[in-house]
């Protein structure tokens, strides 16, 4: 039998439900790259032929997340606006409010890890009005069958705001094209807590920059 996680893991929790529709060959896209972890996990889970892009506006963050991808033995290239050149792993020095300037094809997961660095400066914090430009284009390019998870900290100051306004339109999301679920430890009102969204169906009509028929 295998050891029960603890129930509070939220970013364990986030993995998990994105493996289960993340296979090897498909796209991935990682928000906030950070200490690399998330964009770690969705290399992996995507494998050689499987292309992820992750975004960071701290050059703190994308070095970081270079160095946990070399010493997995991941390599990956600086992302540029356009298409993606081939499968691997991309790291954007930008905003992932800019992200309907790179091409990435349908996308099977997404993550957004949202706060500030584990270990850097704890007042550049994702804000409602980036985090929203980017869920919105994430959203169009999701392949059906495809999940965005955002993990919501709503312990600094800004926090919780952000996670009601992610909140706010992952709730509005038509339940005939979408389900959305809310994962939150009960009992401790001020730690993480996920969302996902989780696209069931085609949109119509298609999103703007659904790259094809497969979103
Ligand atoms: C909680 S950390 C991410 C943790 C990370 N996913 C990991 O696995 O370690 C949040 C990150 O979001 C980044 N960030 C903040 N605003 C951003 C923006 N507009 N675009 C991209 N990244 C941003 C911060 O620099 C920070 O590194």
């Amino acid at each position: 039998m295998s050891a029960a996680k603890p129930l509070t893991r939220i970013v364990a929790w986030s993995h998990e439900l994105l493996a289960e529709v993340l296979e090897p060959g498909q796209a991935a896209l990682d928000l906030t790259a950070g200490n690399g972890h998330d964009t770690l996990f969705l290399a992996r889970q995507s494998g050689a032929g499987g292309t992820v892009l992750a975004f960071d506006v701290q050059e703190q963050a994308l070095a970081a997340t270079a160095e946990r991808l070399r010493l997995a033995g991941i390599s990956w290239r600086p992302a540029a606006p356009g298409p993606l050149p081939g499968a691997g792993v991309y790291l954007a020095h930008d905003s992932h409010a800019h992200l309907e300037r790179y091409q990435t094809g349908a996308l099977r997961a997404v993550i957004a890890n949202l706060g500030y660095l584990p270990g850097g400066d704890p007042t550049r914090v994702t804000q409602p009005a980036t985090t929203l430009a980017a869920l919105a284009p994430a959203a169009r390019r999701l392949a059906v069958g495809g999940r965005i998870a955002v993990v919501v900290y709503p312990g600094h100051p800004g926090g919780a705001e952000e996670g009601r306004a992610v909140a706010g339109i992952f709730g509005r999301l038509p339940s005939a094209h979408w389900q959305v679920l809310r994962l939150e430890v009960a009992n401790h009102p001020r730690v993480p807590y996920l969302l996902v969204a989780a696209k069931s169906r085609a949109e119509a009509p298609l999103g703007a920059d659904c790259p094809d028929s497969n979103c």
